[in-house]
C-alpha cells in the first residue's frame, strides 16, 4: 500500500521495511500494521490536534515538565512554538509511559521505537494469532468477568506502584491477548507526584472498569476497590502485592455513596453513547446496585424520634441506657461480599 507520509521518516530509516494495511483509526490516532526488524508490529500516529476529540487535557498534563524556562514560557503563552512543542510532549509521554511500565511489568505492548512522533510497538494478538480484539467487544461469563476484572485492577495496582495512573481505562483501552489482557493507550497517563487530580482519575478508571465488567458480574458493583487503592497508595502503604478488600471506611454520611453512583452512571451513559456513534450494540443492562449504606432517615422537624420498646420502658423505669456497640468501621454493604463471592463459585 502506498506509505503514509508521517511513516516515511521511519521507512527512510529501516525502521519499518514495509506498511502492511491500517488496522484501526480512533479518537486520537491512526494505528497501522508494519513490518519492522521481520515481525508484523503496529505504528500508531497520532492525529493533528484539531482532528483529535481528548476532552480537558490540562488536567492531565497539569505538572508535566517542559525542557526549559523559555519553551515553558511559550507553553503558556499559548504561541504556535509553544503548541507545537506541547504537542511533542504530549505524543512523547505515550512512549515514556509505556517504557516505564514496561519495566514495571505491567501488561503493556512492548515498545520499540518513537521516532517523528509515531510510536511502533509490539501487535498484541488475541486467540487465533490476529490483532487482539477490545474488552468492549467480548461478552464474557461471569467468572470470565470476574478474573480479567481482578487481573486489571493488579495491573492497575503494579501501575500505580510506579507511580501513574492511566487516566482513561476503559473497556475500549484494554486489548484482550491469548494470555489475558493489555492497556493501551496512554498518552494521558498522569505521574502521581505531579499531579493533583490522580486520585480522581484513579477512582474513574477503577469505576469504568467495575462498571463494564459489572454487567456481567453485578457482585462487582457493590466494591470500591478504587478508592481503597488510593487511600492506601496515599497512606505510603501500597505494595504490588497488597491484598485488597474493595471495602472503604465509611465517612459519616451518603453523599459519598451518592457521588460514586452519580459518576458510575455518567459513565455509564457516555459508554452508551460511545457505542452509538462506533455502530456497537447497546451494552448489557445491569441491575442498579442495592446501596444499604444510607443512614436512616432523620425524622421532621418538630417530629420526635421514635424509640423502642426498651428505651420507653427504661425511661419510665428512670433506667440509664445500657452504652450501645460501636459502629461498624466498615461499610455493611460490603462485608458479606467475600462470602458472596465463595457462595457464587460454588455454585
Ligand atoms: N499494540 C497494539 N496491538 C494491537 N492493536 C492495537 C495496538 N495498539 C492499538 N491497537 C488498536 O488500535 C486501536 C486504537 O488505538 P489507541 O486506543 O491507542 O488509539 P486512540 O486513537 O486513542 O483510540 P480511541 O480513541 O479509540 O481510544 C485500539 O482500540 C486497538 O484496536
Ligand atoms: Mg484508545
Amino acid at each position: 500500500m502506498r506509505v503514509p507520509e508521517s511513516l516515511i521518516p521511519l521507512v527512510d530509516q529501516g525502521i519499518i521495511t514495509e506498511v502492511i494495511r491500517p488496522l484501526m483509526s480512533g479518537k486520537e490516532a491512526e494505528v497501522y500494521l508494519v513490518r519492522s526488524e521481520g515481525e508484523i508490529r503496529v505504528a500508531k500516529i497520532y492525529k493533528a490536534p484539531e482532528r483529535r476529540s481528548f476532552k480537558h487535557r490540562a488536567a492531565y498534563t497539569e505538572g508535566r515538565k517542559v525542557r526549559n524556562s523559555r519553551t515553558q514560557r511559550a507553553v503558556d503563552k499559548r504561541s504556535r512554538f509553544g503548541r507545537e512543542m506541547e504537542e511533542q510532549a504530549w505524543r512523547a509521554a505515550e512512549v515514556q509511559a509505556i517504557e516505564r511500565l514496561h519495566a514495571a511489568g505491567v501488561r503493556v505492548p512492548e515498545p520499540y521505537a518513537f521516532v517523528d512522533g509515531v510510536l511502533v510497538m509490539e501487535l498484541i494478538t488475541g486467540p487465533d494469532g490476529g490483532p487482539a480484539p477490545r474488552l468492549a467487544d467480548l461478552n464474557p461469563t461471569r467468572r470470565e468477568a470476574r478474573s480479567l476484572f481482578f487481573t486489571l485492577l493488579q495491573e492497575t495496582q503494579k501501575m500505580l506502584c510506579a507511580g501513574l495512573v492511566h487516566g482513561d481505562l476503559s473497556d475500549f483501552n484494554v486489548l484482550i491477548a491469548a494470555d489475558g489482557p493489555v492497556i493501551i493507550d496512554l498518552p494521558q497517563a498522569v505521574d502521581t507526584a505531579q499531579n493533583a487530580h490522580a486520585g480522581k482519575l484513579l477512582i474513574r478508571d477503577i469505576d469504568n472498569l467495575t462498571s463494564f465488567l459489572g454487567r456481567y458480574d453485578s457482585k462487582l458493583r457493590r466494591t470500591r476497590y478504587g478508592q481503597e487503592m488510593w487511600e492506601l497508595y496515599e497512606r505510603g502503604d501500597l505494595t504490588p502485592s497488597t491484598k485488597l478488600t474493595g471495602k472503604v471506611a465509611r465517612r459519616g454520611d451518603s453523599a459519598d455513596i451518592d457521588a460514586i453512583l452519580a459518576e458510575i452512571q455518567a459513565s455509564e451513559r457516555a459508554e452508551v453513547a460511545r457505542r452509538e456513534a462506533l455502530g456497537l450494540p447497546p451494552p448489557r443492562r445491569a441491575r442498579a446496585p442495592k446501596v444499604s449504606a444510607s443512614p436512616p432517615p432523620k425524622p421532621l422537624d418538630g417530629a420526635r424520634p421514635t424509640k423502642s420498646k426498651g428505651e420507653r420502658r427504661r425511661k419510665r423505669r428512670g433506667e440509664p441506657t445500657p452504652p450501645q456497640p460501636p459502629s461498624p468501621a466498615l461499610d455493611p454493604t460490603f462485608d458479606d461480599l467475600d462470602a458472596l463471592l465463595i457462595e457464587d463459585d460454588d455454585a
